[in-house]
């Protein structure tokens, strides 16, 4: 699979990014990434997400095309956001998983938001383009009218999945966005039913369902968490031993996501 590094081999190129991926070490560091490091991160989330059923069905059927466009999209988005959250995780100096948490209004672009947009979409193709629009249009209509946290993009690396590093990083974004704004409920939309499972297992309820696109989408939501248990992720870097998959720091944010 062009870009995607199987566990166990050591790097891969998608457009303009390359990463190196060392499965044999075993820290990641949980922090937000410098303004130097967005680029990175959103292009960890274009490669993370290429596989997504609703980024083959817009962006088309060539993984590393996929990967580019999202990438773009992402670059546009994420950290630029009003009070936005974002996390990524490193190992060395390689984004392997990433994650945003918008507080209402943020996460409803302003029209001058959107103009800002349009370069990263323009970039994604013509047809791209509007397929993306439908399925952005389709996930607004599910959008909750009160203040919510919305969670999302999150990802990990393929390489890197099943450790906990998906979870770790929801649930810390989400302690931080409690924190910041107490008493707000997370809610989130995934194209992928397994993702629905991992959801659940982090606090969140179904709360509609519906084709986008003309793929399955689930909605899901959380209810507001304990802001006073919330861990302060700048001041922490969160170690993931891969060999022992024992988390640092797990048992705090184990006892926050209890409250939903
Ligand atoms: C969803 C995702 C972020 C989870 O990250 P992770 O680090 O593997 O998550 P965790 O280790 O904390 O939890 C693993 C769970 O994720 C789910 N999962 C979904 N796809 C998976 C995959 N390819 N590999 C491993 N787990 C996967 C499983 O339900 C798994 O549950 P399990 O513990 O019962 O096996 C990751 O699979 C991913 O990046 N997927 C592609 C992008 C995506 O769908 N993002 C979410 C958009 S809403």
């Amino acid at each position: 699979m062009t870009g995607v590094p199987e566990r166990g081999t050591t790097s891969g190129e998608v457009g303009q990014h390359s990463r190196t991926v060392h499965p044999s070490a075993t820290d990641v560091r949980i922090r937000p990434p410098d303004p130097a490091e967005l680029g990175a991160t959103a292009a960890l989330l274009g490669l993370a997400m290429a596989d997504n059923p609703l980024h083959v069905a817009a962006y088309g059927d060539d993984e590393t095309t996929r990967a580019r466009r999202h990438t773009h999209l992402m670059r546009g988005v994420v950290g630029r956001r009003r009070g936005e959250i974002v996390l990524a995780a490193f190992h060395d100096f390689d984004v392997v998983g990433a994650v945003a948490v918008t507080p209402t209004p943020g996460c409803r672009p302003r029209p001058l938001e959107v103009l800002r947009l349009v370069p990263g979409l323009a970039r994604t193709g013509p047809g791209s383009l509007a397929r993306v629009l439908v399925w952005q249009r389709a996930w607004s209509a599910h959008h909750p009218g009160p203040p919510h946290l919305h969670v999302g993009p999150l990802a990990v690396h393929p390489a890197w999945r099943g450790r906990g590093l998906g979870g770790e990083l929801l649930l810390r974004a989400l302690a931080e966005g409690s924190r910041r704004h107490p008493g707000l409920p997370a809610y989130l939309e995934t194209d992928r039913e397994a993702n629905v499972g991992f959801y659940r297992r982090l606090g969140f309820v179904l709360v509609d369902d519906g084709p986008v696109l003309g793929l399955p989408n689930w909605f899901m939501e959380r209810a507001t968490g304990d802001h006073s248990a919330a861990q302060d992720f700048t001041a922490q870097d969160f170690t993931a031993s891969k060999d022992s998959e024992t988390v640092a720091g797990r048992e705090g944010v184990r006892s926050w996501s209890g409250c939903s």
